[in-house]
């Protein structure tokens, strides 16, 4: 990847995107932009448009209006497959492995199809990244275990290393904390932090907002499909309209 060459600013930007879901509107003409290696984390309560955004950026999902910018090409309406090879990956809210698959073929398989270089390489040379991402995951003790057998944490973390098995420039993690153990969060908080000193940038929808306010850049929390607040963590999380938008939400700003 030429990780050191001039990349338009900004380097991703939503353009007043609209998206209708079963006849209804879900995001109301949603825009922000991000900047190259910024971490960047959107919150909201259930419902309020976290993953569809995803769905759009990715291309899972065709906005009624607006458009998606990345490094300056106009990727509104691409197919998944083309998104990923420019360089986007993500994770799923619900973790999609092959469970048929040891946990190592999940990332060759990966390393096989979303990979812009690799497969030009030997069979061993995959075999060999696909062990260092596992390493890098956590997942290395793991690698012949089918994937239907892993805990929701070690399905979390093979996620992650499918996404960073693309070579991504920019990742996507949605729920990336759910479900998982204090000690599992921290070593997902490592990962996050040596992936942005790689290069890559990252978009983070999370629950846990203490662990949101430590890594992130900059929060935009949504409500209903529209941004409420954007800023600093502290500007976001302090914000009154914020606070009102989790009531009646099952969790509490101190979680
Ligand atoms: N597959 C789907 N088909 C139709 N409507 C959907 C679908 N998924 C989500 N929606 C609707 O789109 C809106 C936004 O949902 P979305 O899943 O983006 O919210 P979210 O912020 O990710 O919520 P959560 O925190 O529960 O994951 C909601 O009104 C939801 O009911
Ligand atoms: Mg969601």
């Amino acid at each position: 990847m030429e990780k050191n060459r001039l990349i338009p600013s900004p380097y991703l930007t939503l353009e007043s995107i609209v998206v209708e879901r079963n006849r209804q509107i879900v995001i109301r003409g949603l825009s922000f932009t991000l900047k190259r290696q910024e971490i960047v984390s959107i919150i909201g309560p259930n419902g309020a448009g976290k993953s569809t955004i995803f769905d759009v950026i990715t291309g899972f999902l065709k906005p009624l209006s607006g458009r998606v910018l990345f490094r300056g090409i106009d990727i509104t309406g691409w197919d998944p497959y083309k998104i990923c090879r420019l360089g986007i990956a993500r994770t799923f809210q619900i973790a999609r492995p092959f469970v048929s698959m040891t946990t190592l073929e999940n990332v060759v398989v990966a390393l096989m199809f979303g990979h812009k270089r690799i497969k030009l390489q030997s069979k061993d040379r995959i075999y060999e990244r696909a062990r260092e991402i596992l390493e890098m995951v956590g997942l290395g003790h793991k690698s012949r275990t089918l994937a239907r057998c892993l805990t929701l944490s070690e399905q979390r973390r093979l996620e992650v290393a499918r996404a960073v098995a693309t070579d991504p420039e920019m990742l996507l993690l949605d729920e990336f904390a759910a479900g998982l153990s204090p000690k599992a969060i921290e070593s997902a908080i490592t990962l996050i932090e040596r992936l942005r000193r790689e290069g890559l940038t990252l978009l983070i929808i999370d629950h846990f907002l203490n662990v949101t306010a430590r890594i992130s850049d900059r929060i935009i929390a949504l409500d209903q499909g529209e941004i409420v607040a954007s800023g600093s963590p502290e500007e976001v999380l302090q914000n009154p309209l914020v606070a009102a938008s989790y009531l009646g939400d099952n969790l509490t700003l101190e979680e």
